[in-house]
């Protein structure tokens, strides 16, 4: 690795850095050009900057849903952009804002803390704050989009930052605008939430709902607080998704499709078993994780990357694998889930 100061700028390029920290997955690749972002005003000295300005960018977080398969020609810009304050404390909400470098786990330990609760069901998800919105991040019964307030971006083709609203954003299941029309061509650099007061627990998932019965067996009129929330999902998480920090993962790996109500109906016809979520809008969410394991992949193993022992909707690095043999790997799965169900499975994470 090599690093250059550039004067007139003050910008430090850094070339041929190593990704494998970077990404949560552990896949080797290395990035030719990486500036990291700590600030609205170190997009725009990128912008302006006479070879890197018009280069193709790769925007960089957490790393934590992306799998590397190759080198990266784009400059990558590592957004590491700090801070988390209290915005606003209105009647209805506090208005909390996060520099997008902030850990998003990190947020979530940080507002309850400070007695801002609202994002306890978004405990443990790996990734940083800005990563937040592009996927719109979901856990337990809460989507990133419920308590999403706006956010703060800097366009890479004009180096103006721009403050985007909810409608803007164009959040769906896993997915916004970020991932579609505005893909590389901004940096967001800030985002606000709304967290509404009071406060109400969500509790409609299952596995929450059994914690509330076990508290409630001693005390029937116990109600939670937004910390024991947040140590339930923890506990959750961690009894079925592997830590990044020990075993090298992207989350689930493939979206949860979602069908039309005859398509399930013959699925359920042939699989009784299948679970399956009926959505508000009359179509059906069906878990990839139970086809996947149903398929018999939960524990497999193909070169270095594997299915995850307790979670088959989660791909894992075995030790040493490379971005194409969990592509591979993915690959095979999807035909299996074809094979036998009928349904394309998406991938969920950025494939580079
Ligand atoms: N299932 C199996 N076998 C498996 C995996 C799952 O039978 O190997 C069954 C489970 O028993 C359950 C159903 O499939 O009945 C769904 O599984 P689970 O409740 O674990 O949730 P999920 O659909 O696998 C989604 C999100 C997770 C999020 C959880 C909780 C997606 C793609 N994934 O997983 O998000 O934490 O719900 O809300 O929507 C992520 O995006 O990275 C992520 C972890």
């Amino acid at each position: 690795m090599s690093a250059a100061i550039n004067e007139n700028s003050a910008m430090h390029i850094e070339s041929g850095v190593s990704l494998r920290p970077y990404n949560s997955f552990g896949l080797p690749a290395v990035a030719h050009t990486l500036v990291r972002i700590a600030s609205d005003a170190d997009v725009r000295r990128v912008v302006d900057h006479p070879t890197l300005g018009r280069a193709p960018k790769f925007v960089l977080g957490g790393g934590s849903n992306i799998i590397l398969t190759r080198d990266m020609p784009q400059v990558v810009l590592k957004v590491e952009v700090p801070g988390l304050r209290l915005v606003e404390q209105r009647d209805d909400a506090w208005i909390v804002e996060a520099g997008a470098g902030e850990s998003w786990h990190g947020l979530v330990m940080w507002s309850l803390a400070q007695g801002f609760p609202g994002l306890e069901n978004l405990a443990l998800i790996p990734g940083t704050v800005g990563a937040s919105p592009v996927q719109n991040i979901g856990a337990y019964g809460v989507e990133l989009q419920d308590r999403f307030d706006s956010l703060d971006a800097v366009d890479l083709r004009t180096g103006l930052t721009v403050t985007l609203g909810r409608e803007r954003c164009a959040f769906g299941y896993r997915d916004s605008v970020f991932k579609q029309s505005l893909a590389g061509l901004v940096v967001i650099t800030r985002v606000r939430f709304r967290l509404p007061r009071p406060w109400q627990p969500v509790l409609g998932y299952l596995e929450l709902e059994r914690k509330l019965a076990e508290l409630r067996s001693a005390d029937p009129t116990l109600q939670p607080t937004a910390q024991q929330v947040a140590d339930w999902v923890i506990d959750i998480r961690r009894a079925k998704l592997p830590d990044p920090a020990l075993i090298g993962n992207a989350g689930s790996f493939f979206k949860n499709p979602v069908v039309t109500p005859e398509q399930c109906r013959d699925i359920i016809g042939r699989d009784p078993e299948i679970v399956h979520y009926p959505m508000p809008d009359g179509t059906v969410k069906l878990a990839a994780g139970w086809m996947i394991d149903a398929c018999g992949w939960k524990g497999k193993t193909v070169g270095e990357a594997g299915v995850y022992e307790k979670q088959a909707l989660v791909l894992v690095n075995r030790g040493d694998a490379i971005g194409s043999e969990v592509m591979t790997l993915a690959r095979a799965i999807q035909e299996s889930v074809y094979g036998r169900f009928g349904i394309r499975l998406e991938t969920e994470p950025v494939v580079v």
